[in-house]
């Protein structure tokens, strides 16, 4: 029956899936949360969010307390639950290979199928190589006791950490990959309160939906970078990258955002998404259309270095004994997540060539702590900035903005400030007494 709307399971409840059962519940789906990590689905079940993000909390509480919304670890009471399942579960860089691992996603597919008894469709989620939808179709249906009765769609997501309720509910675009009008007419019900806000949707194939994605995180990829080699042209010629990039956004067919210069892009996605995609592409046989990206990836991985060069010249050339500031761990603000973290890569490579490090960040210095316990961390940004040689600024955390100079000058040893995400004004700290550096704009002698 198309009518009635479809029963939801979203397997995988991590990141994206969390957010994706919580928001299809608040939409008035009823929804089954799967996951092999039973921790996490007690967790869940229980009202907690293992990561931060803004207002899931919340909205986890609300479709618990209203019943739509369960959790389970059982795969064989998900196939008997759902009409449409959503693969969720995460898709890595290997491990010493450029390629992603899309061990979980083969995993999740050849756990539920064998319990397909019925006509279901089963929509992929994760970011994954150009191909595996088509191959995956083929699995689900040997698999499947149900065969030829079960359909596999591809449906991208493109949310980001810290507005990821919001990207769900009021996505730019949704993008259905599928191989049959049933699979449209089924995701079209799964969506129907999204479609019904306004919601643009494309309908794709298989591969189409799977390259939409890798193609979107590569463009946004590009587009930093682009503005991070203008820096470096910038810092041989005396320019300002910042005014520059400035100039660049009044002109719409380019646009401002993510054209934000500064220590780079880093998380879960981007990096490990171009770099699959130009793995993918050379497997394919036409590694030479994206090897751009293999530049875009060099250029991002020198603005760290940069970076650590900047604070050893403000130090007069040496690192070793030197005690640093590091504002910031997580690899953007409004996220707790340290995967591919700019900052924590920095604030290494200093505490490497011998300094004194002291990190803090507002969400993610559990995560921090764990990961790195070589590093040691403070309570607030005046904290570790006591007796600093130099504070380095490497997430552009709200409450780093608001920082006042003359209150951290009388903290610190010494007024020396290396912005590494251009989120400060370089007159007002200049006006304090400070020396100001920051990648791509120049500074007075
Ligand atoms: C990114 C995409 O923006 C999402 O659309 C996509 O769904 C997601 O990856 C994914 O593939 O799951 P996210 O990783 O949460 O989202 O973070 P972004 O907001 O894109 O930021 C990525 C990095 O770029 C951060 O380290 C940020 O500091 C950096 N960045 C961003 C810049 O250096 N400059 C900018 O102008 C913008």
């Amino acid at each position: 029956d198309t009518a009635a709307p479809p029963r939801l399971t979203v397997i995988g409840t991590g990141y994206l899936g969390a957010t994706h059962a919580v928001c299809m519940a608040s939409l008035g789906f009823e929804v089954l949360g799967v996951d092999v990590d039973a921790d996490k689905i007690a967790k869940l079940a229980s009202g907690q969010v293992p990561f931060f993000e803004p207002g899931l909390p919340e909205l986890l509480a609300k479709t618990l307390e209203s019943g739509r919304l369960r959790f389970t670890t059982s795969y064989a009471e998900a196939a008997e639950f759902g009409d449409v399942h959503f693969i969720c579960v995460g898709t890595p860089q290997m491990p010493g290979s450029d390629a992603c691992d899309i061990s979980y996603v083969d995993a999740a597919v050849g756990a539920l199928a064998p319990h397909l008894t019925r006509r279901a469709l089963v929509v992929g989620k994760s970011t994954v190589p150009v191909g595996t939808a088509a191959r995956l179709t083929h699995t689900v249906r040997e698999l499947a006791p149900a065969g030829e009765e079960v359909e596999l769609a591809w449906n991208p997501e493109f949310l980001r950490e810290g507005y990821a309720v919001d990207d769900t509910l009021r996505p730019d675009r949704l993008v259905f990959g599928v191989a049959s009008e049933w699979a449209r007419e089924r995701l079209t019900a799964a969506f129907r309160p999204v479609i019904d806000a306004g919601t643009p949707v494309v309908v794709t194939d298989l591969a189409t939906a799977e390259l939409v994605k890798v193609a979107a995180n590569s463009f946004l990829a590009t587009k930093i970078s682009y503005i991070n080699a203008m820096a470096e042209v910038c810092e041989a010629t005396g320019a300002d990258v910042s005014d520059l990039a400035a100039a660049l956004a009044h002109d719409d067919r380019i646009g401002g955002r993510f054209l934000q210069p500064g220590l780079g892009f880093g998380g879960g996605c981007l990096p490990k998404d171009i770099r699959a995609f130009a793995h993918r592409a050379e497997e394919i046989g036409v590694g030479q259309a994206v090897s751009f990206l293999r530049e875009v990836d060099a250029i991002n991985r020198r603005r760290r270095s940069r970076t650590v060069d900047l604070v050893r010249e403000l130090l007069g050339g040496r690192l070793d004994g030197k005690r640093i500031a590091c504002l910031g761990a997580a690899f953007k603000p409004n996220s707790d997540d340290i995967r591919d973290a700019p900052a924590l890569d920095v604030a290494r490579t200093m505490h490497g060539l011998g300094a004194y490090v002291r990190v803090y960040d507002p969400a993610a210095l559990d995560n921090a702590r764990r990961a790195y316990p070589e590093l040691r961390y403070g309570s607030s940004a005046l904290d570790v900035a006591r007796d600093a040689d130099v504070v380095v600024l490497l997430t552009e955390w709200a409450e780093f903005r608001q920082i006042d100079p003359e209150a951290m000058a009388k903290v610190t040893a010494h007024r020396r400030i290396v912005d590494g995400r251009h989120a400060l004004d370089p007159e007002v700290w200049r006006a304090a007494g400070w020396e100001y550096r920051a990648l791509g704009r120049s500074w007075p002698d």
